[in-house]
This record gives structure tokens, C-alpha cells and sequence, in this order.
């Protein structure tokens, strides 16, 4: 099952609050684009690419193959190219929020169709930058008060990245026999790949790291990345396996991480893309991004929260009691709490059942004799007991006891 609309509604709330903190500013990008789009950025050895796109042929007279975005970080980038700011005005900050359609086998935390907050930096290729997204996630992460890790990486660069690829090319010749299907299929085209496989996993933690072979320039940007992330505070660690399933990244890669979502526990991803801009038709600039897993870190917000549920139940017995209930239910949200009047057609047994499962914090139950005094039953559903209040002390009983 998916996150509740209210915890989906804030983080993308949240979301947005820090990215325009951040001076980043909205970009509204398709859902739909041609498929070549993703062949050419995603990767065509990306399990996005090889198995996981929605793509059909338009029945326009060329027979255009188009796709239903599995990411948003090409269409971006096409956005941009077509607007012609990689010439005329490169340095841009773009965030995005919506829906992505990837054909995965659905699980807790996994969907078909998921919704992605997504930030884009062009223009910068400095190391602050890297780890300004880490630490806007971060900051989202206090906002929503979750508790996330970084994991981080560095794949390199032109100059130094064909020096791994070599070698892990060579080490993964050297294991041709052990390796799986996709691997051994997948290995002359990326040899990447071979270390994020999920049935590998022995020959991938043998396996070259791209750590060793940085040049001194990328060794340098990963190192101040690092220094500044332990100044910004941001908890993170090396994980020299994170290469990450989409074929555009250079130099750092990361991943923030939730214990709460169980086996699905990345809930945002993202890294360098110097060379995107370039491939895909537009002039060399450098590129930076994240992807925040809106489900998934709404369904990591709601295993944290216990605010969601309500502060009051309110059990009228008959209808003069309704009438009060509304009116006190009225009062009560106006000093801040959350209330549910809970409906007149049941009994109080299977009121009372109710207000328990609903987890609600506290019972108002007002039936014909309260209804005489002015009084209502107040009953604390976590200690159950209770007793009698006047009507007119009920909020300021509950604001002293809730709030
Ligand atoms: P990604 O790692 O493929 O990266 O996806 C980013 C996040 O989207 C994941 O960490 C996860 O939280 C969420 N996600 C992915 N697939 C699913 C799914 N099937 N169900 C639920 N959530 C999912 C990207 O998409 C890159 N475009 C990120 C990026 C932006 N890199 C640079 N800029």
C-alpha cells in the first residue's frame, strides 16, 4: 500500500520550502517524451532502459517511440538544452515534482507509479555544490525530523573513469563463469554495473574500486566534499559499491537512507552529470542533481509520526448530544487540535471501539444525563479512565493535557 495523500502532500510541501531556500527555483517537465530521450541518458544498459520503461509507439506518421518518464533528470536536461539557456544563461537551479512510471515488480516502498521531488544544478562544477544537495536533503530531513545517511561515492571522471572501467572490465573477465545472466551480458558494454548487482554481491565487494583510480583533480573534489559535509554536519559514509543504476554520473554519487521503509530504504538518490549536457546535443556543462522518493519518504514519515492520529473522539449519544458535540468539536479545532465526531447511528460499545482504533489520544462522550448538566465525559484512551468535566472547561482541559 502507498503512503497516505496527507504524508505524500508534506513532503513535497516541505520539499519545495527548502529548495526555494535554497533560491531553486519550479520547472514543469512532461510526463511524456520520446523514448530515445532515456535511451541516450539513462543508459541503454540501465535497468530503467533494458527493462523498466512504459514505451509505445505514437500513432503520429513517423511512429515516434515515446515513454512514460521513469526519471526526471532527462527531460530536464532537454528542457534546458531546447531553451537554449547552456549557451546563453548556464548556471540554473531547477527543481521539479511528480509522477515517474517505472515497471518494477511492486513492494513496500517500490511502485509502478511514484512520485519524484527532483533539484538540478547547471553550470557548477565545484564540490559545494554536491554538497549543497546533501545538505538540502538533509535539511528537509530536520524539517520532517527523520533520521537519514548518506552514503557517498565517486565514480571519477573522463580522464580517470576509462582507467576503472579497464579494470573492473578485467577483473570481471577474470569471473566470467560466476557471473549472472545480466552481468555476463552486461559487462563488455558496463562493467559498472557489475557492482551494484543485487545476486554478485561476493564478486562485486572483491571487485576494483573506483576510489583508486581518481585523478588528483576528482580525489580533490571528493575530499572537500567530504570536509564540507562534516562542517554542514551531514551524517554520511564511503561506499565504494555505490556506482547507482543510471549511466550518466560522474564523479559523486550518493544516497540517502532509511532505516524505516525496510528493504526499499533509498530515499533519494543522486550525483554528478558532467557530461549529460553534451550528449544530449547541448554545450559542455557541468550538471548536479537529486531525485527525493516522495513515497518513500512519506511512508518513512509516517512510521515516525504520531501526530497524525487524532487528539479527540467525540461520542454524542442522540441528537441534542450531536448538536453540542458539533459545537465543541468547533471550539476544540480553533485551539489546534485534531478532532473526529465520530458518527450518531452506533452504539456507545462500538463508539468507544472506534475512538480506541482511530488512536485517538482522548474520548469526549456526551449522552443524556451529561447532556442535563452541561458535562461531558472525558476519557483518557490511553490510561483508561475517566471522568466528568463541564462542558465549558473541555479545551482548556485538553490544551493544558495535549498541547
Ligand atoms: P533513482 O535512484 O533512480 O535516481 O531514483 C531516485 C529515488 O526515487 C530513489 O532513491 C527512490 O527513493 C525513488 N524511487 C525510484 N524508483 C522507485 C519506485 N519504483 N517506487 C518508489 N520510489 C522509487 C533518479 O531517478 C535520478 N534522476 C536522480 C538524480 C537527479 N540524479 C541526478 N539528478
Amino acid at each position: 500500500m502507498g503512503a497516505p495523500a496527507r504524508a505524500l502532500a508534506t513532503v513535497e510541501e516541505r520539499a519545495r520550502g527548502v529548495a526555494e531556500r535554497h533560491n531553486v527555483s519550479e520547472i514543469r517537465i512532461p510526463v511524456l517524451e520520446r523514448l530515445e530521450l532515456f535511451q541516450h541518458s539513462s543508459g541503454e544498459t540501465s535497468d530503467i532502459v533494458e527493462k523498466q520503461m512504459y514505451a509505445f509507439g505514437d500513432s503520429d506518421e513517423a511512429a515516434t517511440m515515446v515513454a512514460l518518464r521513469p526519471e526526471g533528470t532527462p527531460g530536464v536536461v532537454r528542457a534546458y538544452v531546447e531553451a537554449g539557456l547552456d549557451r546563453s544563461d548556464p548556471e540554473q537551479r531547477f527543481y521539479y515534482v511528480g509522477p515517474m512510471f517505472r515497471r518494477e515488480r511492486p513492494q513496500k516502498g517500490r511502485f509502478r507509479q511514484f512520485s519524484q521531488f527532483g533539484v538540478e544544478i547547471f553550470g557548477r562544477a565545484d564540490a559545494a555544490t554536491d554538497a549543497e544537495l546533501m545538505i538540502m536533503i538533509d535539511e528537509l530531513r530536520r524539517d520532517l525530523d527523520l533520521e537519514l545517511n548518506f552514503e557517498i561515492n565517486s565514480l571519477g571522471d573522463a580522464e580517470c573513469r576509462p582507467r576503472f572501467r579497464q579494470a573492473l572490465l578485467e577483473y570481471g573477465r577474470a569471473h566470467l563463469a560466476e557471473l549472472c545472466k545480466d552481468c555476463h551480458q552486461r559487462l563488455e558494454r558496463n562493467p559498472l554495473r557489475l557492482l551494484d548487482c543485487k545476486i554478485d554481491v561476493k564478486i562485486a565487494e572483491g571487485a576494483p574500486r573506483s576510489l583508486d583510480y581518481l585523478c588528483d583533480p576528482c580525489r580533490a573534489h571528493f575530499a572537500t566534499l567530504r570536509e564540507l559535509l562534516a562542517d554542514a554536519g551531514v551524517p554520511n559514509n564511503v561506499n565504494p559499491r555505490l556506482v547507482r543504476g543510471l549511466d550518466y554520473y560522474t564523479r559523486t554519487t550518493f544516497e540517502a537512507v532509511s532505516r524505516a521503509v525496510g528493504a526499499q530504504s533509498a530515499v533519494a538518490a543522486g550525483g554528478r552529470y558532467d557530461g549529460l549536457v553534451e550528449a544530449l546535443g547541448g554545450a559542455a556543462v557541468p550538471g548536479t542533481g537529486f531525485a527525493i522518493g516522495v513515497d518513500r519518504l512519506a511512508l518513512a514519515l509516517e512510521a515516525s509520526r504520531s501526530d497524525v492520529r487524532p487528539d479527540v473522539a467525540l461520542l454524542a449519544i442522540g441528537e441534542a448530544a450531536m448538536r453540542v458535540a458539533m459545537r465543541l468539536a468547533g471550539e476544540m479545532r480553533a485551539a489546534g487540535l485534531r478532532v473526529e465526531v465520530l458518527s450518531p447511528d452506533r452504539g456507545l460499545k462500538a463508539l468507544l471501539r472506534r475512538a480506541d482504533r482511530s488512536g485517538a489520544r482522548w474520548a469526549v462522550i456526551i449522552g443524556d444525563a451529561e447532556l442535563g448538566r452541561g458535562a461531558a465525559v472525558l476519557r483518557d484512551l490511553e490510561a483508561s479512565s475517566q471522568s466528568e468535566v463541564a462542558q465549558r472547561d473541555l479545551v482548556a482541559r485538553l490544551t493544558g493535557v495535549a498541547g
